[in-house]
C-alpha cells in the first residue's frame, strides 16, 4: 500500500484569497478553515496531512499549525524552508516529519528540488537538529544521483523525489525518459536506505504512472485533490485518490 498524504495548503489560498486583511484564520465568517478540512481527509483515509508554511505566510499561516498539531489524528509533516527561524519554529512544533524544500518569495509553488550539493552545509544543520530531536527529515530533491547519494550521507532518512518534472511532460515527448528517471532514482535511494516518497503535480491520471514507481512509501499531493474537491467534497477526493493509488491492492 503506498501511503498518501494531503497537501491541503490550497485551501488556505482560498480563505487568504477573501480574508487576509481579517488577521483572523477562523471564526465568524473566516472560511474555509482548513483544520476542519485537514480532518475531513483524516475520515476519508488521508494517511498524513502536509503543510507548507512559507516565510511569506501566503497560504497556511502559523496558527493554523499550531491548530493542527493539536488536531490532527494522522502525522502531520511541514514542509520547510532550511532557514534557522523556521528549523526553530519546528522544534517548538514537534511535527512528526519535515519536508525541507527550497523556497524563494516570487516562485508560485515549489518549482525544482532542493540542492542539497549546493547547500550541503545547511541541509546537514537541519537535519541533524531534526534528528536529534527524532523529526523525521525528508529532502525534496529531483531524481538526480548526487542528490541522492548526498541525501544519504547526511543522515536524512526519507526523500521525497519531485515529481514536477514528469508531470509537466506528461503531454510531451519526455514522459517516459522524466518517468525513468523517477524509477532510477527510487532504486537508487531504496538501494541506500533511503525511504521514498514523492510529490508535486501528481493527478488523478498521472497517478496510473506515478504509482508503478518502485519502492513508493507516500505521496505528497495537493492541488489536484483539493481542485477535486470543488466538485465532488473532499472526502471522495481523497477516497477516489487512494483508490487510484492502490488499484488492484
Ligand atoms: N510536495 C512538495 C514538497 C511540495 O512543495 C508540494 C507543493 O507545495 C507538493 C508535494 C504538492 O504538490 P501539488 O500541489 O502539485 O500536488
Amino acid at each position: 500500500m503506498i501511503l498518501l498524504g494531503v497537501n491541503i495548503d490550497h485551501c488556505a489560498t482560498l480563505r487568504q484569497a477573501r480574508y487576509r486583511q481579517a488577521g483572523l484564520t477562523t471564526g465568524g465568517n473566516v472560511e474555509p478553515d482548513p483544520v476542519t478540512f485537514a480532518l475531513l481527509c483524516e475520515r476519508a483515509g488521508a494517511d498524513c496531512i502536509t503543510v507548507h508554511l512559507r516565510e511569506d505566510q501566503r497560504h497556511i499561516q502559523e496558527r493554523d499549525v499550531w491548530r493542527l498539531r493539536e488536531s490532527c489524528g494522522t502525522r502531520l509533516n511541514l514542509e520547510m524552508a532550511c532557514t534557522p527561524a523556521m528549523t526553530e519554529f519546528a522544534l517548538r512544533l514537534k511535527p512528526d516529519s519535515v519536508c525541507l524544500v527550497p523556497e524563494s518569495r516570487e516562485e508560485i509553488t515549489t518549482e525544482g528540488g532542493l540542492d542539497v550539493v549546493k547547500n550541503r552545509k545547511k541541509v546537514q544543520r537541519v537535519t541533524d537538529a531534526m534528528n536529534a530531536a527524532r523529526i523525521n527529515t525528508s529532502l525534496f530533491i529531483d531524481a538526480d544521483e548526487h542528490q541522492i547519494a548526498l541525501s544519504a550521507k547526511i543522515g536524512a532518512p526519507w526523500i521525497e523525489l519531485h515529481t514536477g518534472a514528469y508531470a509537466n511532460a506528461y503531454h510531451g515527448p519526455h514522459r517516459v525518459s522524466e518517468l525513468k528517471q523517477l524509477s532510477r532514482g527510487a532504486t537508487q535511494a531504496h538501494e541506500l536506505g533511503l525511504i521514498v516518497n514523492a510529490g508535486h503535480g501528481i493527478n488523478y491520471v498521472n497517478i496510473a504512472e506515478v504509482r508503478a514507481i518502485p519502492h513508493l512509501h507516500e505521496l505528497n499531493i495537493g492541488h489536484s485533490i483539493v481542485s477535486r474537491a470543488l466538485f465532488s467534497g473532499i472526502e471522495e477526493a481523497v477516497r477516489e485518490m487512494k483508490a487510484r493509488m492502490n488499484a488492484g491492492q
